[in-house]
């Protein structure tokens, strides 16, 4: 399989190496696995995984531990209380010394060159858990979810809703690079960076889909069959955002926002929810949610991902 000689042994630190068919390869394998399961399929069998969060986590840390033991390796959850790293020791340092010991690393740090910085200095494959920019492992659960509820990509009309941080930029990569038709809608001042607009503008052209990054909530959901929103808030940044977040009010996920959509629109979203700010309680336990499967997806695309870089 070519895909699995191009994730190999490598890191995976952003969606932007990967084509919108190794992506969609890549799904359709974490699909089958999550159907057949993963009996007799240990491909990380005799190895052990370094999970090194900086930041707080439910799903991805446990997603990321199950995963893999279900490939048959060990896995070693740290925090940087654990480690040197919380009492100054460099990044460069730590990935330096603990690729002597493990055979990977799954990390959720702060800035996108501080992962960069850690993947350079070790010498094993670095798994990208969450920085202040990107969420790629988010955005292959996302997109196994939308698979499974549409069953193909192409003209799907996606809007996001919210802060336009790092689940934003991921699910850009992964929509524009699979020709769907994305929305970004934020309050001023909290858009998307305008590289990744770029980039992401470049991918819409070349997979025939489009990306429009705008201010108007009412706009950006009409009509569409997904709806995805995310903390307005996120782990990192400061607490005074929250005195502004009145200026989020008109991007709330709720019941007003589903009626402009299309009928059969699915509610996706990454999780931690706060029912009562960026999405409702109603909408998020709702006939429309997806977030429960999509959690769940977590794991699932993990365990093919694992098994793409270990195979
Ligand atoms: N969606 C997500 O990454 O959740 P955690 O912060 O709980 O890992
Ligand atoms: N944008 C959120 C995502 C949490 C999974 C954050 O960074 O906190």
């Amino acid at each position: 399989m070519v895909l699995k000689n191009k994730l190999r042994g490598e890191d995976f630190l952003t969606l932007a190496p990967l084509t919108g068919e190794e992506m969609e390869s890549l799904l359709e394998e974490a699909v089958r696995l999550k159907s057949e399961g993963t009996k007799g399929y240990k491909p990380l069998a005799g190895k052990v995984v370094g999970l090194i969060f900086e930041k707080p986590s439910t799903r991805t840390r446990v997603s990321f531990e199950v995963a893999v033991h279900r490939l048959g390796g060990s896995a070693l959850a740290l925090t940087d209380r654990d480690l040197q790293l919380g009492r100054g020791e460099t990044i460069e340092d730590t990935g330096r010394v603990l690729a002597m010991y493990l055979d990977g690393l799954v990390v959720r740090t702060f800035g996108q060159d501080r992962l960069e910085s850690l993947a350079q200095a070790s010498s094993v494959p670095v798994i990208n858990a969450l920085t202040d920019e990107s969420h790629p492992c988010q955005a292959l659960a996302d997109m196994m979810t939308m698979l499974e509820y549409k069953g193909a990509f192409r003209g799907l009309r996606l809007a996001y809703l919210g802060d336009g941080n790092n689940v934003a930029h991921s699910l850009m990569r992964a929509g524009t690079k699979l020709g769907m038709d994305v929305v970004v809608a934020t309050p001023e001042g909290h858009g998307p960076l305008e590289t990744i607009t770029s980039e992401c503008k470049g991918y819409a052209d070349a997979s025939g889909g489009s990306l429009l990054v705008g201010n108007d909530p009412a706009q950006a959901s009409s009509g569409v069959d997904v709806i995805y929103t995310d903390v307005w808030v996120s782990m990192g940044q400061p607490d005074e955002k929250r005195d502004a977040l009145g200026h989020f009010a008109s991007f709330q996920v709720n019941e007003e926002m589903l009626d402009r959509a299309s009928d059969d629109v699915m509610v996706m979203h990454c999780l931690p929810a706060h029912r009562g700010e960026e999405i409702t309680g109603d909408v998020l336990d709702g006939s429309h949610s997806a977030v429960w499967d999509q959690a769940e997806n977590r794991l699932h695309a993990q365990v093919a991902l694992l098994g793409l870089i270990f195979g």
